[in-house]
């Protein structure tokens, strides 16, 4: 962790205490988790939503989101927190407007993540689970983002950022301080708010899914592949099949052997 005790840098103090939300909020609130619930014929299975669905408007997982879901689902706070604290999307702290993960896993660590890290970590002055003090950015180390066939991965708001260099990634984190649409490699045209992507993960659906690139070229490969084994191998299939089919009907008559 960097030597960075400047405000918000989140990731090192209790989460705060917050006050009731305000009714109209509250109402709101209660208006989006009844749409939820009614997803799942068992209610506790909401809680994953509800919980995206208070980042959606806390920015993290609140206290008052806790008792909200608690009283939603007639569970207790405890038992909220231990789903939440589970999770590593869900927040315990105020969160940056944009989570900036660099992959370090494996692959990507190999291949630079290792690198990309240190730079952008150096570059922010902040470490893993910290935010700038602009509030903007939260850096996280994560894990295999299953977006190997393009590492180092950078992923913002968990949006894909494919072959990343140190350079490339402190101009993305630039970028997204400096209020620019930014747009990610794959997926949608730009890349949204930690708040509207939450909004998304708890199921109301901002039209932007089916943008841009979903698999590119470097993970077709592999399907490009199987399609020409598969093709041979049908190909090889037919062919055994002929073969034995000749060797039936070249069997001489009368022995039932089949010709050798
Ligand atoms: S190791 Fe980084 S995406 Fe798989």
């Amino acid at each position: 962790m960097m030597d960075s005790d400047r405000d918000p840098n989140y990731g090192v103090v209790p989460s705060p205490d917050t006050e009731a939300y305000p009714e109209a909020d509250l109402a709101s609130l209660r208006a989006d988790a009844e749409q939820i619930l009614a997803r799942y014929p068992q209610k506790r299975s909401a809680l994953l939503p509800l919980l995206h669905l208070v980042q959606s408007v806390d920015g993290y997982v609140s206290p008052r989101g806790i008792d909200l879901c608690a009283d939603l689902l007639g569970l207790t706070g405890a038992e909220v927190s231990g789903v939440a604290t589970f999770y590593t999307q869900f927040k315990r702290h105020p969160n940056g407007t944009y989570t900036v993960g660099v992959c370090t896993n494996t692959l990507c660590a190999i291949m630079g993540g290792d690198e990309i890290w240190d730079s952008v970590s150096k570059h922010l002055d902040i470490g893993h689970d910290e935010t700038t003090a602009d509030g903007l950015v939260t850096l996280e180390r994560i894990e295999c983002n299953a977006a190997c066939d393009y590492a180092p991965v950078v992923m913002a708001n968990w949006e894909f950022f494919d072959n990343q260099t140190p350079e490339s990634t402190n101009q993305l984190v630039d970028d997204l301080r400096a209020g620019a649409t930014v747009t990610p490699t794959r997926g949608p045209s730009k890349v949204c708010s930690f708040k509207e992507v939450s909004r998304v993960l708890a199921g109301f659906h901002d039209g932007l899914a089916d943008e841009g690139v979903g698999a590119g070229p470097a993970s077709l490969e592999g399907l490009k592949v199987a399609q020409a084994r598969s093709a041979l191998a049908a190909e090889d299939t037919g062919s055994r099949r002929r073969s034995s089919d000749s060797v039936l009907f070249d069997a001489p008559k009368g022995n039932g052997k089949a010709k050798q």
